[in-house]
This record gives C-alpha cells, sequence and structure tokens, in this order.
C-alpha cells in the first residue's frame, strides 16, 4: 500500500454499524485534528464529542443533511473560536484544515465519516 492510499481511498460514509468504538479511538482523531496547521498556530478550535442519540434525533430536526445521525455512534462538533483566530475569518480556514485532518485520520483508523456542511440556526 501507498503512504498515500488512505487520502485517495477516503469517502464520505452515510450508514454506519452499531460496532462500539473505543475512546482511544476518538482522542487519535481528535488529537490529529489538532495537530492541523493554523494562521500564526493559534489553533482557534475547540471539538465537542456528541454520543447521545437524543441529541443526535435534535440536530437532525433542524438539519437538513444530517440524516446520517441515523445510524452514527458519534458526532464532533468542529467549532471555531473567534477570540483566537489570528484575524477575521481565518477561524473558519482553521478548522477546516482540522475537519481534514479528522476525517483522513478516522479513515486511517478504520472508521467511517461524513463531514456535514455547517449550519446557522436563527
Ligand atoms: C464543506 C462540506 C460540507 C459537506 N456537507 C455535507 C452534508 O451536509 N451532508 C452530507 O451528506 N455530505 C456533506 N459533505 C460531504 C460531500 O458531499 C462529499 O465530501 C463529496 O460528495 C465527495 O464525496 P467523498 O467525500 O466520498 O469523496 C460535505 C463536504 C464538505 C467538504
Amino acid at each position: 500500500m501507498e503512504q498515500t492510499d488512505y487520502i485517495l481511498d477516503r469517502r464520505s460514509i452515510r450508514k454506519f454499524t452499531s460496532q462500539k468504538i473505543h475512546t482511544e479511538l476518538i482522542t487519535k482523531v481528535l488529537t490529529a485534528a489538532m495537530y492541523a496547521p493554523s494562521a500564526v498556530n493559534t489553533q482557534p478550535w475547540h471539538f465537542v464529542v456528541i454520543d447521545r442519540k437524543p441529541i443526535f434525533r435534535q440536530i437532525m430536526e433542524v438539519h437538513p443533511y444530517a440524516q446520517m445521525l441515523q445510524t452514527a455512534s458519534h458526532a464532533i462538533v468542529v467549532c471555531g473560536n473567534e477570540t483566537l483566530q489570528h484575524g477575521d475569518g481565518y477561524w473558519v480556514v482553521d478548522c477546516r484544515a482540522a475537519t481534514q485532518n479528522l476525517l483522513l485520520a478516522a479513515h486511517a483508523l478504520g472508521l467511517g465519516t461524513c463531514w456535514e456542511h455547517p449550519f446557522y440556526s436563527s
């Protein structure tokens, strides 16, 4: 296997098995996310790990593209911190880099993921 194959064969997964995911794997995925580059190394991100079905249901009620949560065991919400960012709008780019790291690390560890579009409720 080429070293870059895990980048090329990552795909969005929208139906998940009921296999339990060990906390250690979640920690590895989050660590990879936090190793992403960020402007002036500000790391303006926070990660909220959700593993409660009632919260998934609440998200699905308001988010039109989040139905993959029906079978998901975990969701990781990537939050930008405007007070830490290097300048206006940088948190968006930095959080995207972290998210991509997260997806690739999860795939390398055998976990399926799907990037969910940000949803801004009024
Ligand atoms: C910014 C962004 C937002 C996305 N939002 C959603 C989403 O809300 N729901 C969804 O099912 N997929 C979402 N995706 C996944 C894309 O549909 C998917 O990455 C694309 O179709 C390419 O397929 P692949 O990931 O299997 O290569 C999103 C991807 C990105 C980068």
